[in-house]
């Protein structure tokens, strides 16, 4: 796996070693696991190239003290990459990737409100902007992204086909635990309490009550809920444990 720092050397790269050849794209902010891997995987598989890229998106974190604990592992993230046969693995610095200092952005003004929009502000925005600069940096012909994360992976998907991006932006399924809970960057940070305690947000989205009933239950196990709402033929939930904040969602 050939690891790339800078912007302009990964353009001289696509330029020179990708040419002919199909690249699938998976966009992460490190402290990968499973769920990661299996988006790897099937962008090896249906292309002839993988890239990964990892980049801790300041603009993304509606909270300083977020981004300060959001977990980094990247020696096991390379030796991961690795060994699903990533080809490049793209490694931006903030100004690389803002030489424009964020003043530049991409927003959009509807379904990004709503939900996890309604409850980080800006964070959307965040999002947006770093996968269209990834997006035109990269020019891949597929990226994958995870359903755990729906509202991003459908404001994103809106997002390319709004910019007429070349990209195919696909969908992935959730990998969870054997108990349930979604896999997530985030589970890193969980207390040896709060990680018993995490499988029951998955339980309680799954179970049959409504979801104001739904939010309620979750109160009295002691989570935080952001919100537990039904959308686009799914139902979706955020709730905090401690300083951790977990989403999920499952189809209607
Ligand atoms: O899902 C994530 O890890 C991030 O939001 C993404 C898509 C890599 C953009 O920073």
């Amino acid at each position: 796996m050939e690891i790339v720092k800078g912007t302009k050397k990964w353009m001289k790269l696509r330029t020179s070693r990708c040419a002919g050849k199909s690249l699938g794209f998976v966009p992460t902010m490190g402290a990968l696991h499973a769920g990661h891997l299996s988006l790897l995987r099937r962008a090896r598989r249906e292309n002839g190239l993988a890239v990964a890229s990892v980049f801790v998106n300041p603009a993304q974190f509606n909270d300083p003290r977020d981004l300060q604990r959001y977990p980094r592992t990247l020696s096991a993230d390379i030796k991961m990459l690795e060994s699903v046969g990533t080809d490049f693995l793209l490694l931006p610095s903030a100004p690389d990737m803002y030489p424009d200092g964020y003043t530049y952005r991409v927003s959009e003004t509807s379904d990004s409100r709503e939900l996890c929009g309604a409850h980080r502000p800006g964070h959307f925005e965040g999002v947006l902007t770093v996968v269209t600069k990834l997006l035109n940096l990269v020019r891949a012909d597929r990226a994958y992204f995870g359903e755990k994360d729906f509202q991003q992976f459908r404001l994103i998907k809106g997002m390319a086909e709004a910019f007429f991006i070349g990209t195919k932006i696909i969908p992935c399924p959730t990998l969870r635990e054997a108990n349930g809970l979604a896999m997530s960057s985030r589970n890193l940070l969980l207390e040896p309490a709060h990680r018993a305690l995490a499988p029951a947000l998955n339980k309680a989205l799954r179970s049959k009550a409504r979801p104001a009933e739904i939010k309620n239950r979750l109160e009295a196990l002691g989570f935080e809920p952001d919100y537990v709402e039904d959308r686009w033929g799914r139902r979706f939930a955020a709730a905090k444990l401690g300083k951790v904040r977990l989403i999920d969602n499952v189809p209607l």
